[in-house]
């Protein structure tokens, strides 16, 4: 992970606790600020097979992303540094592992991050790439009757809550939908409950954590195919006992990303 990332990652905490109160703030400080930093994995999963999951990218400041088209990436909004155009960023696609000689490179030349975005909420952008990626693209949710049920989360993020050693082997994992009234039990009004949901076990052992952002939260659709619902965005820890982890409620945005994609 980048400098840039890490700061990012940590203005975004510190914002965020900043808006919540104290409460907040005790949990979100008591983080060492390689915990906030770390390039960390999914928690509690097993590595992906190679084309498991080909619509999965990695992003150089060590978020994730899927392809919502073969020239656009949908990620999340705290991993970016603004909108407009940028050619920093080297997407990885095609590969479970991130050294794998099959891996396909390509470099952004655009961000597009949601209208409004703040730090709370409205935690998606669209990344343009400057040429397009021959795999399959992951379609999003366009309505909320997929907010239910077991999903499955992936990424090259930490294993562990403040390893700060990142994985190159894609780990995945799945755990259950958690209503935005018991997420709130944890969360209270720190969850933005029309644009984000929640998923996790009660007992916890089963997340995303820090690297994983901006990755997909996805499941099957009455089709069988896959469908995404939620983009990673954020929690207290990772895979702490009754604290879910937090997403960006893709169906809500479904609209806005479909319009932001034809624009870039
Ligand atoms: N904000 C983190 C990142 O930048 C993702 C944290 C997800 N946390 C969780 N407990 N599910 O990678």
């Amino acid at each position: 992970m980048t400098h840039n990332a890490t700061r990012r990652n940590g203005l975004t905490l510190a914002r965020r606790a900043a808006a919540a109160g104290a409460v907040a703030l005790a949990v979100a400080s008591l983080q060492p600020v390689s915990a906030q930093a770390a390039d960390t994995r999914v928690i509690g999963g097993k590595p992906a097979a190679q084309n498991e999951f080909p619509f999965m990218v990695h992003l150089s400041m060590g978020c994730g992303g899927a392809l919502y088209k073969k020239d656009v990436v949908l990620t999340a909004a705290h991993c970016m540094e603004g909108s407009g155009n940028n050619n920093r960023i080297t997407v990885t696609a095609g590969v479970a592992d991130l050294n794998s000689a099959a891996a396909i490179k390509v470099k952004s030349t655009k961000v597009k991050v949601a209208p409004g975005y703040d730090g709370t909420g409205k935690d998606w952008a669209l990344i343009k790439l400057a040429r397009p990626i021959n795999k399959p693209t992951l379609k999003i949710a366009t309505t909320n009757r997929y907010n239910r049920g077991t999903f499955t989360i992936a990424g090259w993020g930490d294993t562990r809550e403040g390893a700060g050693t990142g994985t190159t082997k894609l780990q995945k994992a799945t755990v259950p939908f958690v209503t935005d009234r018991a997420c709130k039990w944890h969360y209270g009004n720190r969850l933005v409950a029309k644009e984000e949901l929640c998923a996790g076990y009660q007992s916890g052992g089963i997340d995303t954590c820090q690297g994983d952002s901006g990755g997909p939260m996805f499941r099957k659709d009455d089709a069988g195919k896959w469908i995404q619902v939620g983009i990673v965005s954020w929690g207290d820890g990772c895979a702490r006992t009754g604290v879910p982890g937090v997403y960006t409620e893709v169906s809500h945005f479904a609209k806005d990303i479909a319009r932001a994609a034809n624009a870039l």
